[in-house]
Parts: C-alpha cells; sequence; structure tokens
C-alpha cells in the first residue's frame, strides 16, 4: 500500500490504494460538506454494535448523541471509497496541547484492506502537526486486530493487561518523544 507522510498536508485529501489496489481517499470530517448523513449511514450499518467497548451505541438515538459529541469535540478524519464513507477516525484532546485519545471504526465491509492502518498512520501524523506530545488510547484487550494495528503505527501497551489496556505512542516534539 502507498503511503506518502511527506504528501501529507492538514488541508488536502490524501488519496491511498487499499492491499487489493483499489483507491480510497482519506481527509477531514467537514460539516459543510454534507458528510453528516454518510457518516451516521456508515454507523447505522456498522455491525455488530456495541462489539467494542459499548460502541458504536445499539440505539439510534444514543449513537446520534455520541456521534455528535465526537463530531463537537474531536477532530474527525473520514476514510471514503466507492463514494462511501468506510471508516472514522477521532482524535479527543485529554490535555490543552499535549494529549489526546484516539478511536478508530471500519465499517465491517471494508476492513483487512489496510483503511484502519492508513487511518491510524495520517492520525499520528496529524497529531504531531497539531503540536501534541502523545496519544493515548484504550482498548479491549481480546481486540487483538485493533492493537496489531496500532503496535504496526507505533503505539505501545502501558501498564497491566487487564479487560482493558492502554497503549500510548509519544510523538517528535513533545517531552516524552523519542
Ligand atoms: C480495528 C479496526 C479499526 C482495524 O481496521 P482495518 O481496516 O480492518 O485494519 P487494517 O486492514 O489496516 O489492518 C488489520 C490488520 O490486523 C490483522 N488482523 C486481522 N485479524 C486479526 C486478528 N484476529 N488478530 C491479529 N491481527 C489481525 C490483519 O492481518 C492486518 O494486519 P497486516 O496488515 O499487518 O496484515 C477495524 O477492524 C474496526 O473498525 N474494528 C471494530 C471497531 C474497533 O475495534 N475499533 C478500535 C477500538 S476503538
Amino acid at each position: 500500500m502507498t503511503f506518502c507522510p511527506s504528501s501529507y498536508t492538514l488541508r488536502g485529501p490524501i488519496i491511498l490504494k487499499d492491499k487489493f489496489g483499489s483507491p480510497f481517499l482519506i481527509r477531514l470530517y467537514q460539516k459543510e460538506k454534507g458528510d453528516y448523513v454518510p457518516l451516521k449511514e456508515m454507523y447505522q450499518g456498522f455491525e455488530p454494535k456495541e462489539a467494542t467497548q459499548g460502541l458504536p451505541p445499539r440505539s439510534d438515538c444514543s449513537r446520534e448523541r455520541w456521534l455528535k459529541s465526537l463530531l463537537r469535540g474531536g477532530t474527525n478524519l473520514l476514510a471514503i471509497m466507492e463514494e462511501k464513507v468506510v471508516g472514522h477516525a477521532v482524535l479527543l484532546e485529554i490535555e490543552p496541547c499535549r494529549r489526546c485519545e484516539y478511536l478508530v471504526f471500519v465499517h465491517q465491509d471494508y476492513q483487512n484492506r489496510g483503511i484502519g492502518t492508513a487511518l491510524t498512520r495520517v492520525v499520528r501524523d496529524l497529531a504531531e502537526e497539531m503540536g501534541y506530545c502523545q496519544i493515548w488510547l484504550t482498548v479491549e484487550a481480546i481486540n487483538f486486530k485493533a492493537i496489531h494495528v496500532y503496535e504496526k503505527v507505533g503505539f505501545c501497551l502501558v501498564g497491566p493487561r487487564e479487560v482493558e489496556c492502554e497503549m500510548v505512542i509519544n510523538l517528535k516534539g513533545g517531552d516524552e518523544g523519542p
């Protein structure tokens, strides 16, 4: 898969190819482009609901509330393939200008093609550009696929491996950076 961080810019979409050579793009969520409805539809069709850490919520009402809070409070990226929203990644600030939390969902029909990894790499680079020192996340210990993706992009497990575990990646420029 082609991923070119040097061509990465906050403003423009990034065009990539999945493991089968099909193109998809990653760009920031833009309300004014009408992104809300296709994103909501991705989560309507997302199965199984509540698969990981109770997300995405099962009831339409809770799911909409959850999604709107992510859109209001975070930096949101979309993966778009075949003119559909197929993936959604979010950075939520925990500590102003220092630490943010990450979460990512790829629609089940589009998983295992490299989209989750690409979103995670773009988010890592974006967080670095935004000046964050660290991205933090929690993941269920049995979510081996997500853990594999996070480790591939440079996240490390920290703390005890219980029902949920914590992972972090330190970014360049931060005190904790490599
Ligand atoms: C986790 C998730 C975002 C990954 O997205 P994706 O597009 O399927 O990921 P990719 O295709 O980029 O990579 C999947 C990797 O996991 C590997 N994988 C697949 N099943 C696996 C398993 N059971 N155990 C370990 N690795 C597995 C694949 O081989 C691939 O690795 P490789 O590229 O090194 O071969 C997606 O599966 C998802 O949305 N899951 C449900 C929601 C979720 O769990 N979100 C994360 C927690 S908030």
